[in-house]
């Protein structure tokens, strides 16, 4: 079994990738995260990589003058690092055609919904289950998925529902959500490093 290179990208807390980390660390992923990359120098998900020894990357558009800088420097830093897979984990900008071409079914993301349901532009974080309470679903979930050109889209590798309670609000909807997501990622990632999963027709299938 291949151990996987990961490279992820966060914005935000990190929780979905200290999940990772606690799973790899508990033998349960068969990979390494070699870089922790966030456009935000002062998310916690930085820190949370500082302490597991993990390098801690800011890098943001905002530091280069063209978009096509930006890609330059990212995608030299996914070479570098020898990357089998990017993970998004709370990512909140999109990544360019160019680098997603290069890593085509290489990048990973987690939406805390049901694909393609309650997906696509504005529908992230509290927005997804806001809109799930609105439409009366009984059921909502998760969903692990492989990126393409097109926002939420790409190959479904894994879902799994989460009930939706009578008395829940946004909040406590995401929040069950969220401890599937932490359970759902890692094994999606796993998958991948026992090399069970192939894609066929831009579909994510199970190897026999
Ligand atoms: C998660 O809900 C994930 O589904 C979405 O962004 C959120 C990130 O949360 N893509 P965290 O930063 O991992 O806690």
């Amino acid at each position: 079994m291949k151990k996987l290179n990961l490279v992820a990208f966060a914005s935000g807390g990190g929780t979905n990738l200290q999940a990772i980390i606690d799973n790899i660390e508990a033998g349960k992923v068969n990979a390494r995260i070699k870089a922790v990359i966030s456009n935000n120098s002062k998310a916690f998900c930085l820190e949370r990589a500082r302490k597991h020894n993990i390098p801690a990357i800011h890098l943001s558009h905002k530091m280069f003058a063209t978009p096509d800088e930006f890609d330059d420097k990212l995608l030299s830093v996914l070479k570098e690092n020898e990357v089998d897979f990017v993970i998004l984990a709370g990512y909140m900008k999109i990544l360019s055609p160019r680098v997603i071409k290069a890593y085509k079914n290489k990048i990973l993301n987690i939406h805390p919904g049901l694909l393609p349901h309650f997906g696509g532009k504005g529908m992230y974080g509290i927005h997804v289950h806001e809109a799930v309470l609105k439409s009366g679903m009984k059921v909502s979930g998760v969903t692990v998925h492989l990126v393409d050109e097109i926002y939420d889209h790409g190959p479904i590798v894994l879902q799994k529902c989460v009930p939706v309670e009578d008395h829940d609000t946004p909040e406590s909807l995401a929040q069950r959500v969220l401890k599937v997501e932490h359970q759902l990622y890692s094994e999606a990632i796993q998958l991948f490093a026992e090399d069970k999963i192939e894609i066929r027709d831009n579909k994510a299938h199970f190897k026999r």
